[in-house]
C-alpha cells in the first residue's frame, strides 16, 4: 500500500482527478470502477472542469459502479445510478450503455467485467466501520458480486440522504470483496476525523474480516489518498 497524504480534501481531488484523466488519455477504452457517496463527489467535478477545457473523452471509457440499493427506483434520487448520471454522466460524454450497475443487467457482473477485459483503476471510499462497497465486517474476503444486507451503522450513515432511517434501504447489491482485488489497481481516498480509525486498521492492522478493507493490504497496486484528519491516527504521523 502506498500512502499519500494532503493537506486538503481539494488537492485529493484534484491529483485523483488529473491521475485518472491522464491514464484515460493513455487508454481510451479504458475500464473504470466507480464509488458513490460523498467521498468521490470532488473527483467527479474535477473530472467535469477537466472535460469542459476539453483535456479528455470518456466516450470510449466502461464504467463500473461498486453497487446499487436493492428496492429503490431506477430513477429515485438516491438510487446510485440517479447519483452518477447527476453527478458525471450527463454532464460529460460518457456512453450510457457503456456504464453498468449490479441488478441492471441479467448477466453475470463479474463475468461481464471480465469480458470487458477487467477493471483498470478501481476507485474507492472506505465507511466508517471499515467497508467497502457495501462489504460490511464479517463478508468473506472472497466474495463475488452478491445481495447483502446493510449494517445499522451504515443505514444510519447513510440515513443523511434520505427523510427517515426508514426510507433506507435495508439491502443492496455490491460487488464483493474478491470482485474488487481483481481491479489491476485502486486508488482509496478517505478525508475526515470519522475514517480515521478505519483508515488505521485497514493499513496498520491484521489483515481481518472484521475491518473488510484490511484485505487490500494483500494488492499489489494500491494508493490511499488521505487528508490530514483520516491519517491522524497512523504511527509516525
Ligand atoms: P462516504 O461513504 O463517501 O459518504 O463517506 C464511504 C463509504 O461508506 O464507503
Amino acid at each position: 500500500m502506498k500512502v499519500h497524504v494532503f493537506k486538503s480534501k481539494e488537492m485529493i481531488d484534484q491529483e485523483v482527478a488529473t491521475l485518472i484523466v491522464s491514464k484515460i488519455n493513455a487508454k481510451p477504452n479504458f475500464v473504470i470502477g466507480l464509488a458513490t457517496g460523498s467521498t468521490p463527489l470532488g473527483i467527479y467535478q474535477e473530472l467535469i472542469s477537466l472535460y469542459q477545457q476539453n483535456k479528455v473523452s470518456f466516450k470510449d471509457v466502461t464504467s463500473f459502479n461498486l453497487d446499487e440499493y436493492v428496492g429503490l427506483e431506477k430513477m429515485h434520487p438516491q438510487s446510485y445510478r440517479y447519483y452518477m448520471n447527476h453527478h458525471l454522466f450527463s454532464k460529460t460524454d460518457f456512453n450510457v450503455e457503456n456504464t453498468f450497475f449490479p441488478g441492471e443487467t441479467s448477466e453475470n457482473y463479474d463475468l461481464l467485467i471480465a469480458s470487458k477485459g477487467g477493471i483498470d483503476l478501481q476507485i474507492l471510499g472506505i465507511g466508517g466501520n471499515g467497508h467497502i462497497a457495501f462489504n460490511e465486517p464479517g463478508t468473506s474476503f472472497d466474495a463475488l458480486t452478491h445481495e447483502t444486507l446493510l449494517a445499522h451503522q451504515t443505514r444510519l450513515d447513510n440515513s443523511r440522504f434520505f427523510n427517515s432511517l426508514e426510507e433506507v434501504p435495508t439491502k443492496a447489491l455490491t460487488m464483493g470483496l474478491g470482485s474488487i482485488m481483481c481491479a489491476k489497481e485502486i486508488i482509496l481516498v478517505a478525508t475526515g476525523l470519522n475514517k480515521a480509525e478505519a483508515v488505521k486498521s485497514m493499513i496498520e492492522g491484521d489483515i481481518n474480516v472484521n475491518c473488510p478493507a484490511s484485505i487490500l493490504q494483500n494488492h499489489i497496486n494500491v494508493h490511499i489518498y488521505l487528508d490530514e484528519d483520516a491519517a491522524s491516527l497512523l504511527e509516525g504521523n
